[in-house]
């Protein structure tokens, strides 16, 4: 029984320590798919206000909707129902999402280039 409990214990331990890790891993993948700064996004996400308009879970006060939710943006085809989910696409709509759809509800919120590119990075951290 007891080497039981240790068997379980080394298990959840190895299954949190993995977590982690793809945590980690992600972190990194999309640092260098982006060339951005995820935890620097993250705070910028916070800073334009953003989840007063989205949801987007583990962000403090992410709980708008307004607009869609941004979990699991990063496995999302296509972003604003019309641009392929590429770097530059999801940056560019950051920028200026009133060039890409005339009258969207989403405003200008002149986020500079190197805080789209950081919050870029940060959401596609967020694979769901
Ligand atoms: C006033 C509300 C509002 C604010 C503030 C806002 N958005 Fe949006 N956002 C929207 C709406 C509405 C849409 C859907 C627009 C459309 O599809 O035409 C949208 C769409 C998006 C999309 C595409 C999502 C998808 O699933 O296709 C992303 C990514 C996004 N916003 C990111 C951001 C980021 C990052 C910020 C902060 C810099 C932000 N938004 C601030 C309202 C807002």
């Amino acid at each position: 029984m007891a080497l039981l409990v240790v068997a379980a214990a080394i298990f959840a331990a190895g299954f949190l320590y993995n977590k982690v890790d793809d945590r980690r891993d992600l972190r990194a993948h999309a640092a260098a798919t982006v060339d951005g700064d995820p935890s620097r996004g993250e705070a910028m996400f916070i800073d334009y206000g953003c989840g007063s308009c989205h949801r987007l879970s583990h962000v403090r006060k992410a709980s708008g909707m307004v607009g869609p939710t941004l979990d699991g943006i990063a496995e999302r085809a296509i972003v604003a129902g019309k641009l392929n989910n590429s770097p530059e696409n999801l940056q560019r709509w950051i920028r200026d999402p009133q060039a890409v759809t005339p009258g969207t509800a989403m405003p200008d919120l002149n986020v500079g280039a190197r805080d789209a590119r950081d919050i870029s990075a940060f959401l596609y951290t967020r694979t769901g």
